[in-house]
């Protein structure tokens, strides 16, 4: 099994949840080139997670199209299940899945404040315990990896920058920050790595508005100094080089993908 420079993830079984669409969709499509079989969970769009499977599968990779709603227990059990059935084990969980529901504090209900909350929070919590559960079950086995799994906590710029009219979205991200590196500090001697990513203004349907047109674009690209938005990609490389040997020693840290963005960049003339 090749496990060089251009198939790091080769031989290796990784599920990445919010995985049709967005940059769950492009962290799947690049893990299955790096040679992981990739389980792609999505929520309603099944069609879409159907056509990266056949995408992937027209490469020569691997993949499994997982319908489950993250924030459900049973669900997300059933999904795992679903997922060793079909290839024995699982290495890598890529808890990606996120929503955004805006909304100005005063007039944000109680169902826009729990439902972020439920999906990006508690749902990584339940696919990363229910991954945790399957890791100790798999202790001791052969693998492919120096590490004996990793899990990749799919955070935002938000965990940090504090975002006013997005207050459930922020204090979501705000969590995964702290579960993470608590999940790191618990799971590291079982030899699982455990790291988020922080993406900045990535280019997906999820913040459409603030990049559509050319006056949206040119207000975004203030906060960023890189000067461009994101592509998926960006961030889907950043994981795979997260889940690879390439970062065995990194434990417990966000990397943030943001083209600076959390450098401030209103200070550059101010201050
Ligand atoms: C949000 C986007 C936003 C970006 C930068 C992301 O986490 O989902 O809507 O553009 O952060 O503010």
């Amino acid at each position: 099994m090749s496990k060089d420079g251009l198939r790091p993830l080769a031989g290796q079984k990784a599920i990445v949840t919010g995985g049709s669409s967005g940059i769950g969709a492009a962290v799947a499509a690049v893990f299955a080139a790096a040679g992981a079989a990739v389980g792609i969970n999505y929520h309603s769009n099944g069609a879409a997670a159907e056509q990266i499977v056949e995408d992937i599968g027209a490469k020569g990779g691997e993949a499994l199209a997982l319908k489950a709603d993250v924030a459900r227990e049973d669900q997300v059990a059933d999904m795992f299940s679903r997922f060793t059935d079909r290839f024995g084990q699982l290495d890598i969980l890529v808890a990606n899945s996120g929503i955004q529901l805006d909304a100005p504090t005063v007039a944000m209900t109680l169902d826009q404040w729990q439902r972020v909350l439920d999906v990006n929070l508690t749902g990584q919590f339940l696919c990363a315990r229910e991954a945790a559960r399957l890791f100790k079950m798999q202790e001791g086995r052969d693998r492919d990896s120096r590490a004996a799994s990793k899990i990749i906590c799919m955070s935002s710029v938000h965990e940090v920058i504090p975002w006013a009219g997005h207050l459930n979205y922020a204090a979501a991200k705000g969590g995964i920050m702290m579960m993470m590196k608590t999940l790191a500090q618990e799971l590291a001697p079982n030899g699982t790595r455990v790291n988020g990513i922080a993406p900045g203004a990535i280019r997906t349907a999820i913040n459409r508005d603030a990049w559509e047109t050319p006056e949206a674009e040119k207000k975004l690209l203030e906060l960023i100094p890189y000067g461009r938005v994101g592509e998926p990609e960006d961030v889907a490389r950043a994981a795979v080089w997260l889940a690879s040997d390439a970062s065995d020693y990194v434990v417990g840290t966000t990397l943030y993908v943001d083209g600076g963005m959390t450098l401030y960049p209103a200070f550059r003339e101010n201050g």
